[in-house]
């Protein structure tokens, strides 16, 4: 045996980044369990993975049979009922011309794809995407990362033709901050249009209409509207990246809904059937035909377990009217913490729509982000039974990704516990 092996965990590679080091044993419901039987108050959700909750009686229903009847084919030999029926009843859920889905495993995997059939069916070499964005780990995708240096640093050269534009920075204090904020940015984008990429060598501008690993940033609607004007103007395609916002996540069952703005595509990921690996670009059929057969694939991409959970999701979401529920109790969590920041100065901003919410810790004497002392939050939280993440270029965000059916009794506690956090580190 190697000599560095001496505990199980030792086999594991340590390039991961952890956020807690428990072991977890079992979910029920909103609650996760270590190995020592301790229940955790879950608002990571998998990192906005699990939306339903742990061991969904639907879900797990949905799974099982699928298991009995068949778990792998591969899509390139054929079709599968469960696959095409997700296909149906995603594209139901988005406006007009997205009809049609590609399936993948992963965020990062959708991402590709997306960069992929941009640059092939624009015959343009040009990918925008924004400062402090995160778009997934492999080459492509970390080519339009830039929410840390250590997604990028010592892979270089990253993918070519990649230009990276400014997000729209919103100040806590001014109403009109939005505005002010997303006409800088759209500034910034036409100067980028005028000086180093014409727009029409550009295939694609990728944007999260909420930056999730960055910060939980939210795009002003104006951004998102001047984007697709800009894409209109000069025949760029409009990629929104709702790997972490889509699935009724920001109180809308996509996040760019808000923006009242069409994408030409949608990469989903994460929450689509909670749990199992699943990811989908779904764009025009138009779009998926000059792509052209063959152009990209995937063995595993649409399993008919995960899409058979996906289903289940996506009937619950509906039937449980969870888009309103994900509003309602993001409105509750949003104002109770922002009752806590009145009088605590160690809080910057709390932003985010719905349920995606980030509490920026700050500095008191410097006003400068405090990732530190974010961090230490997390570990009390987790000590006092309360699951919460951070985000941010420092860490210094504590990210809220509570279950889409949470209810205002588990806000109320979820609340209590991160205020009696704050107290123990002050
Ligand atoms: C917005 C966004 N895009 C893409 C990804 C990558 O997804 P995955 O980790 O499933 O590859 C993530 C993951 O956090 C994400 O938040």
């Amino acid at each position: 045996m190697d000599q560095t092996i001496e505990t199980p965990i030792d086999a594991l590679s340590p390039i991961l980044g952890r956020y807690f080091t428990r072991t977890w044993v079992r979910g029920e419901g909103h609650r996760l369990f270590d190995d020592a039987g301790r229940a955790y108050l879950d608002f990571a959700c998998g990192i906005a993975v699990t939306g339903l909750g742990h061991g969904h009686p639907r879900v797990n229903a949905a799974i099982h049979a699928q298991v009995d009847r068949l778990v792998h084919v591969s899509n390139g030999l054929g079709f599968i009922e469960p696959v095409s029926d997700l296909a149906v009843r995603l594209a139901a859920t988005l406006p007009a011309p997205l009809d049609t889905v590609f399936f993948a495993n992963s965020g990062t995997e959708v991402i590709e794809a997306a960069l992929k059939m941009a640059r092939r069916v624009s015959g343009r070499p040009g990918i925008i995407a924004f400062d402090g964005g995160f778009h997934g780990r492999t080459f492509g995708a970390a080519s339009v990362t830039s929410s840390n240096l250590n997604y990028r640093a010592g892979y270089e050269p990253l993918l070519p033709g990649v230009y990276l534009s400014a997000f729209p920075r919103v100040e806590a204090s001014a109403t009109d901050a939005p505005e002010q904020a997303a006409e800088a940015a759209l500034a910034a984008l036409r100067d980028l249009l005028a000086t180093r990429i014409p727009a029409t060598s550009v295939a694609s501008i990728l944007v999260e209409p909420v930056q999730g690993e960055g910060g939980v940033n939210p795009a002003p609607p104006a951004f998102l509207r001047g984007l697709r004007a800009i894409c209109d103007e000069a025949g760029i395609l409009l990629i929104v990246d709702e790997v972490q916002t889509g699935i009724a996540r920001t109180g809308w069952m996509w996040a760019f809904e808000a923006a009242n703005v069409v994408p030409d595509a949608v990469c989903v990921g994460k929450a689509i059937a909670n749990g199992l690996p699943l990811a989908a670009l779904v764009a025009a059929r138009e779009l998926h035909d000059r792509w052209g057969r063959g152009a990209h694939g995937s063995t595993f991409g649409g399993n008919p377990v995960a899409c058979a959970a996906g289903l289940a999701v996506l009937d619950t979401i509906a039937e449980e009217d969870l888009v309103v529920n994900a509003a309602v109790r993001g409105t509750g969590l949003s104002a109770g913490l922002r009752a806590l920041a009145a009088d605590e100065p160690r809080i910057g901003q709390v932003r985010g729509p719905g349920l995606m919410v980030g509490v920026e810790m700050i500095d008191p004497g410097t006003g400068q982000p405090d990732g530190e002392l974010a961090n230490a939050l997390i570990a009390r939280c987790a000590d006092l039974g309360l699951l919460v993440l951070t985000a941010g270029r420092q860490h210094e965000v504590v990210r809220w990704l509570p279950p889409l059916d949470v209810t205002a009794a588990e806000i109320e506690e979820g609340l209590g516990i991160f205020r009696q956090a704050l107290d123990d580190l002050g």
